[in-house]
């Protein structure tokens, strides 16, 4: 169980629920959903229930989301400022799925390659034999480059068929890029596809 990481500029911890109001400040702001308005945390209870996600899911594999924190002022974020979440969840089948969201005040200063580096590391080292994918939305130029500077292969680039468009809500549609660490094979590849 990976207790936290250091970067040189970054503590990743792992989320409480006292983090529940910061995570809430990155987790409910419209503009860090802005390639994906759908999945905007509309309260506080949700992110609530997305940190205990978290708490449980590290319990279970020994890493998953963690809280990110500035260990020196950048700009006006004091030494200690809560930045974000990063980290990697584990699917229902045996792949990590690596992310990160982070405050915009945050933005544009290399946290997000910095804090997903180290996360890819701690998944690769808590379970070697696992795949680390990601997925990003074909728009979403930012993460895209977080991903390949942190070294991962695009290995997918298209829409899910796994639902009918129009079906209320559902996003599966929008184009997706997938990146991995590995080559999948087949079954885990078409699982991460229907993820959407
Ligand atoms: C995506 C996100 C995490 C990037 O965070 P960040 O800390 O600003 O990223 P970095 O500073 O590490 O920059 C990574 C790269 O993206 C580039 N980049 C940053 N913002 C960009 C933008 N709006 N458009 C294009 N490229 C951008 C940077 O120049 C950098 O590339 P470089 O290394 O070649 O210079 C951040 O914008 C965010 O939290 N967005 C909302 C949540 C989100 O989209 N999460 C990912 C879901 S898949």
């Amino acid at each position: 169980m990976i207790d936290e990481l250091r970067t040189e500029r970054l503590l990743l911890r792992p989320l409480t629920l006292d983090d529940a109001d910061a995570y809430f400040g990155v987790y409910g702001d419209p503009r860090t959903w802005e390639h994906l308005p759908s999945g905007r945390h509309p309260s506080r209870d949700v992110s609530e229930r997305a940190i205990r996600s978290a708490i449980d899911a590290r319990l279970a594999h020994g890493f998953s989301h963690n809280a990110v924190i500035a260990r020196e002022p950048v700009g006006l974020l004091p030494a200690g400022a809560f930045l974000g979440s990063a980290g990697a969840k584990m699917l229902d089948f045996d792949a990590w799925n690596l992310g990160y969201r982070f405050a915009p005040a945050a933005w544009g200063h290399g946290f997000a390659t910095e804090a997903a580096a180290a996360s890819l590391e701690a998944a690769q080292t808590t379970r070697p034999s696992t795949p680390v994918t990601a997925r990003v939305l074909a728009e979403n130029e930012a993460s895209i480059r977080v991903l390949e500077r942190v070294g991962l292969q695009l290995i997918w680039r298209g829409r899910s068929t796994s639902e009918p468009d129009g079906v209320e809500g559902s996003t599966t549609h929008l184009e997706r890029l997938i990146f991995a660490d590995c080559r999948l094979d087949d079954h885990t590849l078409d699982a991460v596809i229907a993820l959407g």
